[in-house]
């Protein structure tokens, strides 16, 4: 694992408060900071619980035993950790890379604060730059989306899983679609809303405007970029 990732993962242990609901976001930096944040609960640094945004969450939640909650007992959460998958100038994401996108927007949403970890390589200057945008689409919708989307001008590709035949099925029964802009979005947030108007688009991997702070690790050390 690149020290990278390890260097932005340790940077946000500092925002763990010392109790309270946090959420708990998804990928392979994520998984850094629940070592972390493992670490601080064993040594009763702290005694926060956490929503997960996945079932991999989840079960980074139970290896590092962390104490698991929901949204139904905590509502309001007070910081959600997260990783993504394009950063642009105005700290707007692309995520969804590992089909988690749904959750992860549901736990960002109910959090007070999100803030984001990533190596430099995430850094765009406009989303779409180098990562396909995902949706998550109802199944029975298919059809109709892939031709909805196609008359936006935006290439939609049906996302398909490995050692499995067929489509990915994300946590929540859905799939994902990945879609291969002509060029770099220049205005994401529109481009959200549109998608999402779309019957059978049940959400988007662009987080517009959601992030409060983003901690970019590299081989020495990392920054913050805030809002
Ligand atoms: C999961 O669906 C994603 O949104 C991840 O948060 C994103 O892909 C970042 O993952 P890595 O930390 O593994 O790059």
């Amino acid at each position: 694992m690149s020290s990278a990732k390890r260097n932005a993962a340790k940077s946000a242990v500092g925002l763990i408060p010392s109790s309270g609901a946090i959420g708990l976001g998804s990928g392979s930096t994520v998984a850094l900071f629940a070592e972390e944040l493992g670490k601080r609960i064993s040594s009763q640094e702290c005694t926060v619980s956490v929503v997960p945004s996945s079932y991999q969450a989840y079960q980074l939640a139970i290896e590092h035993r962390i104490p698991l909650t929901n949204l139904d007992e905590n509502p309001e959460l007070l910081l959600t950790v997260d990783g993504a998958d394009e950063v642009d100038r105005n700290l707007n994401l692309t995520k969804g890379g590992g089909g988690a996108l749904l959750r992860e927007k549901i736990v960002a949403a109910a959090s007070q604060r999100l803030a984001i970890i990533i190596d430099e390589s995430k850094l765009v200057e406009k989303l779409a730059s180098k990562f396909l945008i995902p949706v998550e689409i109802l199944p029975f919708s298919l059809g109709y989306v892939l031709r909805a989307i196609k008359d936006l001008g935006v290439e939609p590709r049906l996302r398909r899983a490995e050692r499995k035949m067929g489509p990915v099925v994300t946590d929540n029964g859905n799939f994902i679609l990945d879609l291969q802009f002509r060029q770099p979005l220049e205005d994401p947030d529109n481009m959200a809303v549109n998608l999402k108007m779309i019957p059978g688009v049940i959400e988007t991997g662009l987080f517009v405007g959601m992030a409060d702070e983003v901690h970019v690790g590299t081989d020495d050390g990392a920054y913050i970029m805030k809002k």
